[in-house]
């Protein structure tokens, strides 16, 4: 038991700490207000179009292969654009697009300018653009700062020698002398990677070792250092002046380190993610690269939190600090799964996270939600049921659910299919660095049998995300033309859930995500209204209000395979129907107390 809780922690910690590793623009985005002039605000807030906007992240490698050479590009991506158009999101969160050697899938940058050679031109990006603004939506894109490739040139030429102008580019350090250390000498200091072993490297040309948090390929950038940060913020302007509308900001927190880099002591090492996160200067230079770089354009910025806490959020995203807009905090995509064996998440904790968020974030800190991604497994077989009988009903359950709390919703692809994790069995189907590390590390090892391993994989690995995109039913799923051989495995289950069918029938995951998107735009209540529980410590039942003045809505979900009769708590009664989720509407239950829910039943009212 205590050697499975140890897997399971340092799984746990190798495969999903490490993404610890964070509108309704409506068909017009909003003119900004001239400056001076006063904004009205919306229930406390200030009105955004960030604020209002439906994302939807695309993972480029997985999306659409245009080409035929198995792996997804910008031009796929392109002739996509009506389908994302007409599920109604309003901004597209672009996983890393630039030219990397690809340790990291894109996340170990080698040129901030230019884009991957695999997924096209800069050419293919200006016309995949401004077929994005051509359609009324917006583009952000990720934003890999803390560390570049060690392929990047200023790797190059910082590892060449100690007296290098680029040296102070990155964090090196000299070893501690241990003769019977490989090289002679241990690391600097006791800091883990992310992706297992030290985080520090021994470079041989000049013996001296470098940071990085990530991979051994991901060296992280001195922060500390002025030029560094100036060429960062001028790469970002340089794709802001191309339009592109703002960044998502990978393990953002980690790019101020700890003064002179002590250890870390046995309690921080349970959690060095918040030590990595508590940098001095975090907030000095978040708010250079708002005076330096993202004034004077209209940007989206969000946050991926790492190590950060509820009680820190609002220093990042309090509007008047003038950091970030949003941030991603992991509280609730990664519940239950945290330094123990994986559980099906409870309910009651996951209101729990709401909850807290609510009250920890007033009308000048906005949030975020999202429960899936692409450093985790898919939404419904994590938090819904992925079972032929219940995984649309529990699909749009979700999907009920994201849309209609509050902050920005953030949604993956793939999930508006109820697209679901694929059953892993061998090493070879696997492509992550994250899971092949951990694999060597406790199967190679003999530590743990390996269908052990494999049964927490199945539960938590990123990779379940990462399978392309299932568009038809033809061979490779319509993501590569029949016969190549895709970048990676495509899940079998294709043939009946793919983009094709779902546009074909009405009453498809996709079209109910419509609906719900058009009607999150159309009522501002969903979106800046306040959120109550209305019974925060029922495990089946997730019942909420969002308000505004006189609008009001309910929202009753049924997380489970059991039918519940309900009685809504406090004298409240149901109102008018808007919107469930199932095939059949439910029996004539407006203005009920009591409500007769069937297995993941979702319905919203007005009341
Ligand atoms: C977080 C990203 O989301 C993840 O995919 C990546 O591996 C790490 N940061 C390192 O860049
Ligand atoms: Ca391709």
């Amino acid at each position: 038991m205590k050697n499975m809780r140890a897997f399971s922690a340092s799984i746990l910690a190798t495969l999903l700490l490490i993404a610890a590793s964070a509108i309704a623009q409506d068909q017009h985005p909003a003119a900004k207000p001239a400056a001076g002039a006063p904004t009205a605000l919306i229930n406390g807030y200030e009105p955004r179009w960030w604020k209002e906007a439906v994302v939807y992240q695309v993972y480029p490698r997985s999306f659409k292969d245009s080409n035929g050479d198995g792996i997804g590009d910008l031009n796929g991506i392109t002739t996509k654009l009506d389908y994302l158009q007409q599920l109604g999101i309003n901004v597209i969160w672009l996983s890393p697009h630039y030219d990397s050697p690809n340790a990291d899938n894109g996340y170990d940058i080698r040129d901030y300018r230019k884009v991957m050679a695999e997924f096209g031109t800069m050419a293919d990006f200006d016309r995949m653009l401004a077929a994005i603004k051509a359609r009324h939506m917006r583009l952000i894109v990720d934003l890999v700062v803390n560390h570049s490739s060690d392929e990047h040139q200023w790797f190059q030429q910082s590892r060449k020698a100690k007296d290098n102008p680029y040296r102070d580019y990155y964090i090196w350090r000299p070893g501690k002398p241990n003769p019977a250390a490989p090289n002679g000498f241990d690391p600097p200091n006791n800091y883990p990677s992310f992706f297992g072993g030290s985080a520090w490297q021994f470079d041989p040309a000049t013996k001296e070792f470098y940071l990085h948090l990530f991979a051994v390929k991901q060296p992280d950038l001195n922060w500390d250092n002025p030029k560094v940060r100036q060429d960062v913020y001028s790469l970002m302007r340089f794709w802001l002046d191309k339009g592109v509308d703002g960044f998502r900001m990978d393990v953002i927190p980690f790019i101020s380190k700890q003064p002179g880099l002590p250890d870390l002591t046995s309690e921080q090492a349970k959690e060095p993610d918040t030590v990595f996160a508590a940098g001095p200067h975090l907030h000095d230079y978040l708010q250079e690269m708002n005076r330096e770089a993202l004034k004077p354009y209209d940007t989206m910025t969000v946050g991926e939190a790492a190590g950060i806490n509820l009680a820190q959020t609002p220093l990042l995203v309090d509007d008047r600090r003038h950091e970030l807009n949003m941030i991603f905090n992991f509280d609730a995509v990664r519940l239950d799964r945290n330094f123990g064996s994986w559980a099906p998440p409870k309910l009651s904790r996951l209101k729990g996270v709401f909850a807290d968020h609510a009250r920890a974030l007033d009308k000048h800190s906005w949030d975020t939600v999202f429960l899936a991604n692409h450093d985790n497994p898919r939404l419904v077989s994590t938090f819904g049921d992925d079972s032929p009988e219940f995984r649309v009903a529990s699909s749009k359950l979700l999907q009920t659910m994201l849309l209609t709390l509050r902050g920005t919703v953030f949604l993956y692809q793939g999930d508006e299919l109820g697209m679901t994790n694929f059953h892993f069995t061998s090493f070879d189907q696997m492509d992550d660095i994250a899971f092949k590390n951990a694999y060597k590390q406790y199967v190679g090892s003999g530590k743990v049998p390996e269908a052990e391993f494999f049964g927490m994989v199945n539960h938590i690995a990123r990779d379940h995300a990462r399978t392309p995109m299932q568009w038809d039913a033809t061979p490779n799923a319509g993501f590569s033309p029949a016969g190549v051989k895709t970048w990676f495995v495509i899940n079998p289950n294709y043939t009946q859930i793919n983009a094709a069918a779902a546009l074909a029938d009405p009453d498809s995951i996709y079209h109910f995500t419509q609906k719900m998107i058009d009607l999150r735009h159309a009522h501002k209540a969903l979106v800046y209204g306040d959120y109550q529980d209305l019974d925060p410590t029922n495990e089946q039942i997730y019942a909420y209000t969002r308000t505004l003045g006189e609008e009001r809505f309910l929202i009753v979900l049924n997380f489970g395979r059991s039918p519940q009769t309900y009685t809504l708590p406090g004298g409240v009664k149901a109102g008018s129907l808007v919107l469930f989720n199932l095939s059949l509407p439910p029996a004539a239950e407006s203005h009920a107390a009591t409500l007769s829910l069937r297995p993941w039943e979702a319905r919203v009212y007005r009341f």
